[in-house]
């Protein structure tokens, strides 16, 4: 399916091909990524981040002035109509008058979806909910692709927060596309949800879940590690119950195959040492560089 005019809600959306595609294009764009490439002047990108962000937007926003577009938007609902009561309907209804691509990040999962229904223009979701962050998911396995020459054939595990983290959810879904196995490791509480896990085994992905790194590391060829998501807790004392439970430091990657890369879409907390950035794993600050040439893909791709 081309990729032209399509909203990006959900990996579930997206079939391998659609992936392969994106990466090449991705590959291709690196070269631009700092001297730029005119192939979307007269384009406008509408960022309505109502939720905080350091990467997401301004990778987006980055890739679209390098292909020669324009920014208009907002990073927080502070100074918007919505402080008089705009519901986010209207909101993206204005956004959709402006300007030919919307990217929307928001706390309620579904709203990248209903942002979808109302506007003409493709909406690309930047996060909703604890469930879908799928540029992010496109920018994981692409960093993967990128790294390691291919996905095909390698064993992932993914630490931390299984439950909330949406680029989980999001890079599970997107997995399930591949032949890979998967450790998860993480404590009982803090599992994918069901639904997840039933659809992306329906799917053929291998799943096995771990307590401690230690008895899944020395098998692994990629390492994805999440923050707890203190901030989508119902309640607070399910966060004291699982804050801290577990670190990556460089001590405890001993043990780990020599290629092993570490990522970890950031922020981070406390969950990943920075004596980890001194070892030949850390990996995690050119995935989140490859956020310009992915997201500049991603919108030549959508617009043209
Ligand atoms: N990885 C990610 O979504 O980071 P930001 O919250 O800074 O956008």
């Amino acid at each position: 399916m081309s990729w032209r005019g399509r909203d990006v809600v959900s990996m579930r959306d997206f079939s391998r091909g659609d992936l392969e595609v994106l990466f090449e294009r991705a590959r291709e764009m690196e070269r631009y990524a700092r001297s730029g490439l005119d192939v979307l002047r007269g384009r406008v990108m509408a960022v309505a981040f109502f939720e905080p962000s350091t990467r997401t937007r301004l990778s987006f926003e980055t890739a679209m002035k390098r292909l020669g577009g324009e920014v208009v938007g907002f990073s927080s609902a502070e100074g918007t109509s919505v402080e008089k009561g705009e519901t986010f309907s209207d909101t993206i209804r204005m956004l959709d008058a402006y300007a030919d691509v919307i990217v929307v990040r928001h706390r309620l999962e579904g709203a990248a979806r209903l942002a979808a229904e109302i506007a003409q223009s493709p909406v690309v979701n930047a996060g909703d909910g604890s469930f879908n962050h799928p540029t992010q998911a496109m920018l994981d396995l692409y960093t993967i692709w990128r790294e390691k020459g291919r996905i095909d054939g390698l064993k992932i595990g993914i630490m931390g927060d299984l439950k909330y983290a949406r680029t989980v959810n999001s890079l599970l879904e997107g997995l399930s596309l591949f032949d890979v196995e998967i450790a998860l490791i993480s404590p009982e509480f803090l599992r994918p949800r069901q639904e997840t896990l039933d659809y992306v085994q329906s799917r053929g992905l291998r799943l096995r879940a771990y307590t401690r790194l230690e008895e899944a590391l020395g098998e692994l060829d990629v390492l994805y590690v999440v923050r707890i998501q203190k901030e989508r807790f119902l309640d607070p004392l399910e966060f004291e119950r699982v804050k801290g439970s577990y670190k990556l430091t460089a001590e405890s990657l001993r043990g780990a195959k020599d290629d092993l890369i570490v990522l970890h879409p950031l922020p981070r907390v406390d969950e990943l040492d920075a004596s980890v950035d001194r070892t030949r794993h850390a990996a995690y600050f050119r995935q989140a560089a490859y956020g310009v040439p992915l997201r500049m893909a991603l919108l030549s791709l959508v617009l043209s």
